[in-house]
Order: structure tokens, then C-alpha cells, then sequence
């Protein structure tokens, strides 16, 4: 339960939503309600019109057939644009949004558009609560809602209203990436919102997929869709959640999921050598010999998968930078076979770059390896963090 009036600046913030493209500005629900219901239906529907005509028109013929008949439940829904088309496609729709009167102008389309029947309201209070709804979702929507909170307040709620998903149902998710976040210059999460969303913005806060998967700790979610698009200002995320009943925090041992080790004491070898010393406790730079593939450093992983205990899935998070060229970081098993999708590759860039690799059977993993990827030059990078975990 958060405390009473948590929630107040962004509800404050919120009576404003967004138009149909991210180019249109907002509008404030209380100036809708106002109009008459042909001139809000024919104001409404100019806003969807460009909603779906535009950069985020794929959403429908993407998602129309895994909805049909489905029961979904929106987290900060604004005007209704989304969930409004999904229902009129058959889908079951509940909004749910920190601000009455969002819900309201909602609810005044649906029954002018003869939807009333599929979609339903929840008003999300301070207690973040979700308990008045039905559990079983097949689905839960999250459009450039929760980021708009601090980190806390946001995983809060999405626990709760997780509990809400039926084994198999999906999270999907539209958040700002971390790298635009560094072209605009890296601002306080308080500041940042005035560039994103307008002045009277209080918060917004970038995501990448691992901070996604932390929000939604301890659940497991497995990964459908993860891509950035528009110019690299928007992530979307199609997670699956892979539990087996529904979720419960209390099901799973936080204790040992939680487990870690940093990786900056383990000892490295250098790929012409066999120099043995403790990896990038001073955050070393190291340099990958020229050649495509050639393999640069070597950390061997025997010593804190021990300290990791019988996890059966790990992640490895590392933040680096790469100076020159572009490097893979993989992982390595006990047979000497590259783990093919837990490689990241990062190009060089001025800035410090995250990446988490992951692998389903730790007990198989003998090396954490990087390598050049950048034919005919030379790479460099420097690793700042690395650290190795449980993961679900
Ligand atoms: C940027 S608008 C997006 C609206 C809509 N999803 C869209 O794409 O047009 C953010 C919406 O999230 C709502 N919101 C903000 N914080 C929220 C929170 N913590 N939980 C749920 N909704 C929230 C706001 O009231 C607003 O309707």
C-alpha cells in the first residue's frame, strides 16, 4: 500500500492526454467532456484516425487476432485509443488509468460506439490495488504508462496487477529506451519527462528489457518481442509469462533467485597468453587482436557458478565501453560450443552500454568470452560492471 496522495502530481499531470500522434500535443479529458457527444465522437475519432494512420498503426494487425475473444487489461489507457480498436475487433477490454476523467471520456465513446458490453473501468488508487478485478487475464497492456512513475511505485503496482495474468498471458510494453535518454542529454528521471511529454511532465524513466524483467521480479516472463523503432525514441516488449499457475510472490524463493556474484575478482586469460589475473578490477582496456572472431578475453565462469548454487537459469550483466570497432560478449559451454542467442554485440559509441546474457542451463557454463567483431580493424572496450546471477 503506497501512501495516501502518492499518486496525486501524476494524476495532476494526466488530466492531460496524449492525441493521436506523438506530434499532436495533448488534451486536457475535462475540455472533451465538455463538447457535446457528436462533436466529441467526431474529435475523438479525428485522434484515432491518426493514431492508427501513423508510426503506431502496426499495433493492430499485429495484435487484432491474439485478442479476438480475449480478456485484456490496460494500464494507463489515456484516451482509449488502443484498447477502443482491440474491442471493437472482439477483443474484452478494461481500462484501467490513475485519472476519472480519462476513464470517463472512455466510457462516453464506448457507448457511442455501441462497445459498452466488452470493456470495463478500474480506477487505479493510491493503493496501487488491482483486487476489484477479475483474475485470469490473458493479457496485460502497458502503453507509455508506467515509466511515468518512479521505479518503486511502478513495480509495486505491476506486481499486483500481474497476479491478475492467467500462465501464459503476455505483458506487453512501450517504454522509452535508455539511449535516447542519453541523447537528450541524460537528465534527472524528474526532468526528463518536460522533453518527453511536455512541461508539467513530473517523471519519466527509461527501460530496458532487463529493468522490465527486475520490475517484474521474481516472475518469470519469457521473451516474445523486443525491438526499438521511430528513430530508436520508443521499446516495445512482448513478454510471456511462464509460471505455471498464477503469479504469487510468495511461491518462489526470492532468497536464492536473488543471488550474485561480481565477476570483477574472478581471473582472466588474455587469448595470446595464459597471464591469469583478477578480470577489470581497475577497469581495465583491453584490445581485441584484429580478425574477425578473434577471441580477445576469457573469464572463467567454474568459481561463481559454484557461489550461485543449483540455479538452473543465469544472467551475466556487464556495462562496458567500446572505444573502436565492435565486440561480442558471449557465453561459453563445458564443450566449447558458443551459446548462439546469449551473445550481445556493441558497437563503439561514446557512451556506456548495458547488456545482460543470458543462458536457460547455468550448470553448462564454462566461459564468459569476448571477441572482435569488426573485420580487418582492431576493437577496444572497457568493462565497468560485471556481474553474474540466479535468474528465472
Ligand atoms: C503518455 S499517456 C499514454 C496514454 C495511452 N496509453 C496512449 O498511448 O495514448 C500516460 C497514461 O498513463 C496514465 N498513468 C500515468 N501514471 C500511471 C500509473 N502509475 N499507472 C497507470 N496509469 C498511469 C496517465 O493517466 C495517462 O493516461
Amino acid at each position: 500500500m503506497a501512501a495516501p496522495g502518492t499518486l496525486d502530481r501524476y494524476r495532476e499531470k494526466w488530466r492531460e492526454a496524449p492525441r493521436g500522434s506523438d506530434t499532436d500535443g495533448r488534451v486536457f479529458s475535462s475540455d472533451l467532456l465538455a463538447l457535446d457527444d457528436d462533436l466529441l465522437l467526431a474529435r475523438w475519432d479525428e485522434m484515432a484516425a491518426r493514431r492508427y494512420g501513423g508510426e503506431l498503426g502496426w499495433l493492430g494487425p499485429l495484435y487484432f487476432d491474439t485478442f479476438r475473444d480475449r480478456r485484456v487489461v490496460e494500464l494507463g489507457s489515456g484516451l482509449g485509443f488502443d484498447g477502443l480498436r482491440f474491442a471493437a475487433h472482439g477483443a474484452h477490454w478494461t481500462f484501467a488509468d490513475i485519472v476519472p476523467d480519462n476513464l470517463a471520456v472512455i466510457r462516453r465513446i464506448a457507448a457511442l460506439k455501441g462497445l459498452g458490453e466488452r470493456v470495463r473501468y478500474h480506477l487505479i488508487g493510491d493503493d496501487l490495488s488491482f483486487a476489484a478485478l477479475p483474475y485470469n487475464y490473458d493479457a496485460i497492456w502497458v502503453f507509455g504508462s508506467i515509466h511515468h512513475v518512479p521505479f518503486e511505485i511502478a513495480r509495486r503496482e505491476a506486481l499486483d496487477v500481474l497476479g491478475h495474468l492467467k500462465p501464459g498471458g503476455r505483458w506487453m510494453e512501450l517504454v522509452y529506451p535508455r539511449e535516447r535518454w542519453l541523447r537528450e542529454g541524460a537528465p534527472p528521471f524528474d526532468q526528463w519527462g518536460k522533453l518527453t511529454d511536455g512541461e508539467r511532465t513530473p517523471w519519466a524513466e527509461w527501460h530496458d528489457i532487463e529493468k522490465v524483467r527486475r520490475r517484474l521480479f521474481p516472475a518469470p516472463m519469457r521473451t516474445i518481442l523486443d525491438f526499438e523503432f521511430c528513430a530508436h525514441n520508443y521499446r516495445w516488449f512482448d513478454f510471456q509469462y511462464a509460471g505455471d499457475k498464477p503469479f504469487r510472490a510468495n511461491d518462489y524463493d526470492v532468497a536464492a533467485l536473488s543471488r550474485s556474484v561480481d565477476l570483477s575478482a574472478e581471473p582472466f586469460v588474455l587469448s595470446k597468453g595464459a597471464r591469469r589475473r583478477p578480470f577489470w578490477s581497475r577497469e581495465l582496456s583491453f584490445a581485441c587482436p584484429p580478425g574477425l572472431f578473434a577471441d580477445a578475453v576469457r573469464v572463467d565462469l567454474f568459481a561463481p557458478l559454484r557461489t550461485l548454487g543449483d540455479a538452473t537459469g543465469v544472467a551475466v550483466d556487464l556495462e562496458e565501453t567500446v572505444s573502436d570497432g565492435a565486440v561480442g560478449i558471449g557465453l561459453v559451454d563445458a564443450d566449447g560450443a558458443y551459446l548462439p542467442a546469449a551473445e550481445a554485440v556493441l558497437e563503439s559509441g561514446p557512451a556506456s552500454r548495458l547488456a545482460t546474457l543470458r543462458a536457460v542451463e547455468g550448470g553448462r557454463l564454462a566461459v564468459l568470452a569476448f571477441r572482435n567483431l569488426c573485420a580487418g580493424r582492431r576493437s577496444s572496450f572497457v568493462v565497468h560492471r560485471a556481474v553474474m546471477r540466479a535468474a528465472n
